[in-house]
């Protein structure tokens, strides 16, 4: 597993001068930011030694590298998702990469369905906790106590101090964001509207079928977290429509501007 994400990061090493220290995963319809790089290294996924491949349309498979907004950067066009047959170790591999390629701070994006009430469409959330409703754990088997604790502390999985930089960077840019907590399903089907009750009964304020995995593994190992989910749609129940994925890209298109700028923003003023 450590030998597996050090070859990789070897192989990407090899290729860049960069040393990049922020990661970015960017989500359905959100990676668009990586076109903002400077001077960018792309990667195509199944160019890498032991990397899953991507399969979902609307997603690409490449890692950018490069500058951006004057800090080293190393962005995931496209993820990979559970519902897509991944087991959660190679969800999170790129998490592990990232690691050995000595990225400190993780940002993680993605579209998610608004279940708290007083949300609309449109939104961008800033994620303060989460809760892992996949039954299932990428640290599950053997611990390699070199890259983290068998028993990793969850108690601030979203750093404190980048939720306030996230909403001091907001209140600059005049972004209304919301701020609250994201459930990770499994997908790959919708909620029931009975199921978003049951989400909002739980505590839950947003919900999508990603983030949950890769978030654990960068707490395993000692990356900062900050993460960004753009409500791309109500989910279920709450507005009397069905849901469709066009739906989801059509509403990430709409905010591209604000979420561009207010990532952008993020890293430029990010304490180093
Ligand atoms: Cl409503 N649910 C889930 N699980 N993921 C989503 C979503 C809803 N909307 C966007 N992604």
């Amino acid at each position: 597993m450590r030998q597996q994400s050090q070859e990789a990061a070897a192989f990407i090493q090899e290729k860049v001068e960069v040393e990049p220290t922020v990661g970015l995963i960017l989500g359905s319809g959100l990676g668009v930011l990586a076109d903002e790089i400077e001077n960018p290294v792309m990667i195509q996924y199944k160019e890498i030694p032991h990397f899953p491949e991507s399969t979902v349309s609307g997603h690409k498979g490449q890692l950018v590298i490069g500058k951006l907004e004057g800090r080293q950067v190393i962005a995931m066009q496209g993820r990979f998702h559970y519902y897509e047959g991944y087991d959660m170790k190679q969800v999170t591999f790129p998490v592990r990469v990232m690691k050995e390629l000595g990225v400190e701070t993780l940002f993680v994006t993605n579209a998610a369905g608004g279940v708290n009430e007083s949300f609309e469409a449109g939104n961008l959330m800033v994620i303060t906790d989460h809760i892992n409703n996949m039954g299932d754990n990428p640290l599950m088997g053997v611990n390699d106590e070199e890259l983290g604790p068998r028993f990793p502390d969850m108690s601030e999985a979203y750093d404190r101090a980048l939720i306030h930089h996230a909403e001091q960077s907001a209140e600059r840019l005049s972004l209304n964001i919301q701020k609250g907590v994201y459930v990770g399903n499994t997908g790959p089907a919708y909620e029931t509207a009975a199921e978003v009750r049951m989400i909002r009964t739980l505590g839950g304020d947003a919900v999508g079928m990603s983030t949950v995995p890769e978030v654990i593994v960068a707490n395993h190992m000692g990356i900062r977290v900050l993460g960004i989910s753009c409500i791309s749609n109500m989910a279920a129940g709450i507005l009397d429509q069905p849901l469709t994925h066009d739906e989801v890209i059509e509403t990430t298109g709409k905010v591209r501007e604000d979420f561009l700028g207010f990532v952008k923003d993020l890293l430029k003023t990010l304490p180093a």
